[in-house]
């Protein structure tokens, strides 16, 4: 989502507008704004809302005059309830004189829905946002005081939230907030702006204050003032972006794969915000189904396509760990295609970044046809997957960009993972006590990734060097290493152009083994796990052999320094959740080999981000 706001001496309008438009590149599916109309000495505002493109927002707006100095604005990419006008920012107050938008997720807002709902204020959307613009209405009425009553507000709330708010009674004002969701505010020649993303600020400004958790800001036409939650004055650092458009996009990474990289500890936070219930069960509103009817599931089929398929052969080891049901992962074009047994009591779950791949819809089809119950996992709200699936579970990856997907696989894999621990509870295999300490270290995996990226560059480097000019390469792990070794040589392919081949460590010597000689690549899924001795005996085949060895390792383990030419480190995890720390470095590897060969790293020749054709 992108939030924008202006208040100034020039019209407000074609400023929200550009801003959008810079901002949309990141995914829209409904935007918005809201503007301060003065008429016969009063203020009110003008709230405009469209679903799809900016373009139709604007043209919309082609009709009002460009008196307005002041305003907000917001391009969505839903997370909590459809794309619709009603669901797009600005949301309002009831009394209308209060507008706001908002980036994040409210932790909280079904509690706080039905405690301003029992103070009488009607709701008109089903987003979470909104909840915001009626604290803020109630805070006001007390205080008259725009500043006071967000802070108010923001006491409220459990959650993260980037926030600019309008007031028809505080004319040329937008209050700011943040938690945990960028802001960056600048005083530009001809006004204050504030965004949630830089590049919707280069051009009025290059100065700007990167807001922090807890900081507020009060925004006018003559200066912008500072402040902490207490409202004491505060001095901010101001940052000078010299990024060109191109830079600023990518926020300042060299590519939109090593942005998206990044964002995976937010995306693994985000898919768990709101799991858990206070009793210590996963929660999954939108499943669609019992707990009597998921207690029914015999047989699990998980069937997707390219990265998805992946995230699907991740969960049929803890679906089959944890809830004790067979699980098979297909993809979606053999799926298909073929006769698969299924009864009234066989999950299917559909795993899609897009939602829109022909195969994953057509084998949820088939599969509903022949009496499935159909979950669909998607980072796509109202995407087909999730109107023709009976549930689903959101990944909140936000719009991924790269070709190559990364960031959408973590989400993937951390919504499979909370629906093998939903299946494992509600087949008595796991009890409360073990899904509470289960969803704790799952969100421990935010901080190791954060972890692997501040510390593993410099080894992932010197193990491209070791791959750039190869042939072909070999990924071999056991178990869920196995898994991992498949996504891992996936991503390789996929950016760098570099033939590469997962494989089962222990089939090495039925084939595979006749590749190797002097030089050749063998990155090995070697965390600590139960196989991990098995697959060290793998490697010394290979490295007998001539083999480099690129080793994906548990911090701390010695024995595998000796054995392998290339250590990249990875915390210390439950081997359930390997495959969310260790596929980090191979996306890091598959990247840095593509930059090192040349490669469009974004756009790779030949492949579509979605498949809607057969
Ligand atoms: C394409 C993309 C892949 C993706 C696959 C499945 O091949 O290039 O990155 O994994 O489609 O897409 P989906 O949107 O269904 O996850």
């Amino acid at each position: 989502c992108g939030i924008v706001g202006y208040t100034g001496a020039d019209a407000a309008k074609g400023i929200l507008v550009d801003g959008l438009k810079r901002l949309e590149y990141r995914g829209y599916d409904s935007s918005g704004v809201a503007l301060e109309v003065s008429e016969g000495g009063t203020t009110r505002l003008d709230v405009t809302r469209r679903v799809g493109k900016v373009a139709g927002l604007e043209s919309e707006l082609a009709n009002l005059d460009d008196a307005s100095t002041c305003g907000i604005g917001h391009t969505r990419w839903a997370t909590h309830g459809r794309p619709s006008v009603a669901n797009a920012h600005p949301h309002v107050s009831c009394d209308g004189r209060i507008a706001v938008v908002h980036n994040g997720i409210v932790e909280n807002f079904q509690e706080l829905r039905e405690e301003l709902e029992g103070r009488g204020h009607t709701f008109r959307s089903e987003t979470d946002t909104e909840v915001f613009a009626h604290l803020i209405e109630d805070a006001y009425a007390a205080s008259h005081d725009l500043m006071v009553a967000v802070r108010d507000a923001c006491s409220h709330v459990v959650g993260a939230y980037g926030l600019a708010v309008v007031c028809a009674d505080e004319p040329g004002v937008i209050a700011v907030a943040r938690k945990d969701s960028p802001i960056v505010i600048g005083m530009g020649e001809r006004g204050a702006y504030v965004a949630s993303d830089v590049i919707a600020l280069i051009g009025a400004t290059r100065d700007v204050v990167m807001l922090e958790d807890g900081q507020y800001a009060r925004l006018t036409p003559a200066g912008i003032a500072y402040t902490d939650e207490d409202g004491a004055p505060i001095e901010p650092d101001v940052t000078h972006i010299d990024w060109d458009i191109d830079m600023a996009e990518k926020g300042g990474y060299p590519d939109f794969m090593l942005k998206e990289i990044h964002e995976q500890p937010r995306v693994v936070r985000d898919t768990l915000v709101g799991r858990l219930s206070p009793s210590g069960e996963i929660d999954i509103d939108e499943l669609g189904l019992s707990l009597e009817e998921l207690n029914d599931v015999d047989r699990v089929y998980v069937i997707a396509c390219g990265t998805s398929y992946h995230a699907g052969l991740i969960a049929k080891n803890l679906i089959e760990a944890w809830a004790r049901i067979p699980c098979e992962v297909e993809a979606a074009s053999e799926f298909r295609y073929r006769d698969p047994i299924i009864t009234p009591s066989t999950l299917v779950v559909a795993v899609s970044q897009s939602g829109e791949t022909a195969d994953t819809l057509a084998a949820i089809r088939d599969a509903r046809i022949k009496g499935a119950k159909v979950f669909g996992i998607t980072n796509v709200v109202g995407s087909p997957v999730a109107r023709e699936s009976d549930g689903v579970i959101y990944t909140k990856a936000n719009k991924e960009i790269a070709v190559a997907s990364t960031k959408s696989f973590i989400g993937q894999v951390v919504s499979l993972t909370l629906l093998a621990m939903l299946l494992g509870q509600v087949k008595y295999r796991l009890t409360t006590n073990q899904v509470r300490m289960l969803f704790r270290e799952l969100g421990d995996t935010a901080e190791q990734i954060q972890h692997i990226m501040d510390t593993q560059g410099p080894a992932v480097h010197e193990a491209a060097l070791a791959c750039k000019d190869a042939r072909s390469a070999l990924f071999v792990g056991r178990g869920m290493g196995a898994a991992i070794s498949c996504e891992g040589a996936l991503k390789l392919k996929e950016v760098s152009y570099l033939h590469a081949e997962a494989y089962a460590a222990g089939e090495m010597k039925h084939g595979p083994i006749a590749l190797i000689d002097q030089g050749f690549p063998v990155v090995a899924i070697a965390t600590k796990s139960p196989t991990y001795e098995k697959t060290v005996s793998n490697l010394k085949e290979c490295e007998a052999r001539g083999a480099v060895i690129i080793a994906i390792a548990t911090e701390g383990d010695e024995e595998i320094g000796k054995l392998a030419d290339h250590v990249i480190w990875v915390p210390k995890v439950r081997d359930a959740f390997s495959a969310i720390t260790a596929t980090v470095p191979l996306q890091l590897l598959a990247r840095e080999v593509a930059v090192l060969r040349g490669c469009d790293v974004d756009k790779p020749r030949n492949l579509a981000k979605s498949v809607t054709v057969e």
